[in-house]
């Protein structure tokens, strides 16, 4: 899309990809980057012939952070009036789609917590991980801190934005930070066969399972199942659940209309 000047944006079938191109500063986020993907994100997540979204970065770099050097003069008052890098979170918070993060190279600071955002990671075995914001005398300020613990436990966690300490992709693997990790010549290609195992699927069960799965880390356990429940009941008015359900006694494939 000739509109973006950070982003690369194509699509596979029903699965649209979203590559980070600022290879010059390793990917790092500006206002114009984060701009352009939540924008690209938008995109994609209302447009019908989209099931799913990876976005990626290149083999050197997912993303090395917030753009220091866009940073380094800013005051209290200047991000706070601004949210300078941190205005677009919740646009990617809100992406109803599953989206893959495909992560090779360096994923640090806010690099590491848009992949978080992410609805699962896929690492290339040269991905390095790490909340390093601590070296240069802030903190994460886009989830670090509430994500990473979620996702890796306490200890780790604390390990990880105390020290500024990069954990390579077996680590993260070891550790439940990501899904699978696979050789960096070989992670776009898996990235979309996980993307076309989701698109595959009923779109309205992928949607509420996103979602129901999502308030595990949102909601209360009691709100949590309740809203499963909910959700689960509300699958038996889809076609896709007669469908599917009939397809299975049948023993025959089932064809998918996604409503
Ligand atoms: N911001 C701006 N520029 C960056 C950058 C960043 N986060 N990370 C790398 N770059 C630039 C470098 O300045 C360098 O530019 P020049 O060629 O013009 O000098 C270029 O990218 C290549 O980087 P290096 O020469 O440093 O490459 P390297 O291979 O020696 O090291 C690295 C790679 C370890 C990732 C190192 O670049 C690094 O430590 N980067 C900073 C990582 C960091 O601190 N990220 C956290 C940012 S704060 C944040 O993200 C806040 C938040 O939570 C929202």
């Amino acid at each position: 899309n000739p509109a973006y000047e950070t982003l690369l944006t194509r699509t596979d079938g029903p699965v649209g990809i979203i590559q980070l191109n600022r290879p010059k500063q390793l990917n790092a986020l500006n206002d114009q980057l984060m701009d352009e993907l939540s924008a690209a994100l938008r995109a994609f997540d209302t447009d019908e012939a989209i099931a799913c979204i990876v976005l990626t970065g290149n083999d050197k770099a997912f993303a090395a952070g917030a753009d220091i050097a866009a940073m380094a003069r800013y005051t209290f008052a200047d991000v706070y009036r601004s949210e300078y890098i941190t205005r677009n979170w919740e646009a990617l918070r809100h992406v109803r789609k599953p989206v893959i993060a495909a992560v090779a190279g360096y994923a640090l600071g806010g690099g590491c917590e848009v992949a978080m955002m992410c609805d699962l990671i896929i690492a290339a075995d040269n991905a390095r991980f790490g909340q390093p914001e601590v070296k240069i005398g802030v903190i994460p300020g886009a989830g670090g801190t509430q994500r990473l613990p979620r996702a890796i436990g306490k200890a780790k966690a604390m390990d990880m934005v105390l020290t500024g300490r990069m954990m390579d992709a077996a680590e993260a693997e070891r550790a439940g930070l990501v899904s699978r990790v696979v050789p960096t010549d070989k992670l776009m290609e898996e990235a979309l066969a996980v993307a076309h195992a989701i698109a595959a699927q009923p779109r309205l069960a992928v949607l509420a399972a996103k979602e129901a799965l999502n308030r595990a880390f949102e909601a209360p356990l009691a709100e949590g199942l309740q809203f499963e429940r909910r959700m689960f009941h509300a699958m038996f008015a889809t076609q896709d659940q007669k469908e599917g359900m009939a397809a299975f006694l049948e023993k025959r494939p089932a064809r998918f209309e996604g409503r």
